[in-house]
């Protein structure tokens, strides 16, 4: 038996789960280590929510072991929900009722003393920038106030791991800002988040490692430099001062192009320090010098294209 302290704080193995005759989840594997950021990208319909569902105990599945912070979801359900905080994809705020009242019903739920709730309550107001709104009903919130309420709600009971599905959508980019850094100093205290999000720019953000999930599978899953290496389309660019330099470097180095600037070559490569050192030391040798050196990667972006096959049903709807 691993100590507490090195145990993940998710484990899955094997997870399936399907509905009907509609397999969504085929097989996932995933570890997600305390205090760290893992977010699980995927189309619309991928099985985004059926995964946080299943890891929160709100469902079951059909097949394999999750462990979330240390316990077994489907024998130790309430020990799990202990320890979590799941801010769904569709919020959980209830508009009639003002900010400090969601936030008192949310202390009354995880059996918090009435002074205790309040305190909390209080604590969370100020953390999230709300304390001047507390008393209005939450339907007069803005989005990203409404998903401020969701998350403070969701962090009443002081949980170790917390699930946001798509805590983003639908915010201007100045409130997604303020949920990432919000989600920053959650990590800083040593929580575990587990984001589903279908910014890749947030995932780049604020993962740790990714996962896209494709066909019920994970087709990919690395840190977001990892997951940008492996598709094609990583380069070196090379810039010269002068033409000579330039066709020395293209006749030493094979596979170059050139892009829009004259005095530039373009050098396929996996973005590894290693490539990048072994380009240079060929030129080194041959005394070619180079003005300006930077490193290319595709983006997150990029990185979803190429691994998940929704392009033939993007054609097909088009
Ligand atoms: N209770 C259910 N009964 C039947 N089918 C369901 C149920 N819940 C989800 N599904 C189906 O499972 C698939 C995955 O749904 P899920 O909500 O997990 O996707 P998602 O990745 O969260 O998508 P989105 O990005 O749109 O939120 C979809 O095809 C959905 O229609
Ligand atoms: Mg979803």
């Amino acid at each position: 038996m691993t100590t507490t302290h090195s145990q993940p704080a998710i484990e899955v193995n094997g997870l399936r789960k399907s509905f009907g005759n509609h397999v969504v989840l085929d097989g996932i594997d995933l570890t997600v280590p305390q205090g760290t950021v893992f977010s699980l990208l995927g189309a619309n319909g991928a099985g985004k929510t059926t995964t946080v569902q299943i890891l929160s105990t709100l469902i079951g599945a059909d097949a394999g072991e999750v462990r979330v912070a240390g316990h077994d979801v489907a024998r130790e359900p309430d020990a799990v929900r202990a320890a979590i905080g799941v801010t769904g994809q569709f919020s959980a705020v209830d508009n009639l009722m003002t900010g400090r009242e969601n936030l008192a019903l949310m202390a009354d739920l995880h059996h918090l003393s009435r002074g205790d709730g309040q305190r909390r309550a209080a604590e969370l107001l100020e953390q999230f920038d709300l304390t001047g709104a507390a008393g209005k009903p939450a339907s007069t919130y803005s989005g990203g106030m409404r998903r401020r309420l969701d998350l403070a709600m969701t962090l009443i009971g002081n949980p170790q791991v917390i699930f946001l599905d798509e805590p983003t959508t639908g915010l201007d980019p100045r409130s997604r800002r303020d949920m990432w850094q919000i989600v920053r100093d959650l990590v800083a205290t040593g929580v575990t988040v587990f984001l589903t999000t279908q910014y890749l720019e947030e995932a780049d953000e604020l993962a740790d490692r990714i996962a896209v999930l494709d066909h019920g599978r994970l087709v990919a899953e690395g840190t977001a430099d990892e997951l940008k290496r492996q598709i094609p389309g990583s380069h070196i660019r090379l810039r010269f001062a002068d033409s000579h330099n330039l066709e020395e470097a293209a006749r030493i180095l094979e596979q170059t192009s050139r892009d829009g600037d004259a005095l530039a070559l373009r050098v396929p490569s996996d973005g590894s320090v290693r490539s990048l050192k072994t380009v240079i030391d060929r030129l080194d040798d041959k005394a070619v010098d180079v003005e300006e050196l930077s490193v290319h990667t595709p983006d997150l972006d990029d990185v979803f294209f190429a691994f998940t096959g929704n392009r033939d049903d993007q054609k097909a709807i088009s």
